[in-house]
């Protein structure tokens, strides 16, 4: 089934200068870019946009990190775009990613993990409309 999912290459993978590989890990497998931005959040947008993990010890440093820098974001569309994304990306926590993928081979530790995939259908689309509006969507075959 195609799929779209809200793709975002943190700010430790911009700092790193990852955003050329990781974009190519996606167009090698079939995950398209059919939207892209770069920005920089504040601390209120990156809390916005974790919201689902408010209350959680690790929100606070989660979300500083995600406002400490320029990130990428992205949607990606193709054949279970969501599934396959988080198989490139690899598990939350860098440890625990299998040999080969994004987060084993670039992530310092389970939040510095150069990489941010939407987990469900009903995610992505919370997701994407976080950052996108329809304009912005482009249409690919
Ligand atoms: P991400 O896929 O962006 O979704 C939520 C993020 O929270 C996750 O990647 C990590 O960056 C971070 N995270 C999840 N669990 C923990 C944890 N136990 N400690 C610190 N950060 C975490």
């Amino acid at each position: 089934m195609e799929e779209k999912t809200l793709s975002i290459i943190k700010p430790d993978g911009v700092r790193k200068n990852l955003i050329g590989e990781v974009i190519k890990r996606f167009e090698e497998n079939g995950l398209i870019p059919v939207a892209m931005k770069m920005l920089h959040l504040t601390k209120k947008e990156a809390e916005g946009f974790y919201a689902v993990h408010k209350g959680k010890p690790f929100y606070d440093s989660l979300t500083t990190f995600m406002s400490s820098g320029p990130i990428v974001v992205m949607i990606l569309k193709g054949e279970n775009a969501i599934e396959l994304n988080r198989k490139l990306m690899g598990a939350t926590n860098p440890e625990e990613a299998e040999e080969g993928t994004i987060r084993r081979q670039y992530g310092d530790n389970i939040e510095q993990n150069i990489v941010h995939g939407s987990d469900a259908p009903e995610t992505a689309e919370t997701e994407i409309v976080y950052f996108f509006n329809s304009l912005e969507v482009c249409s690919r075959p």
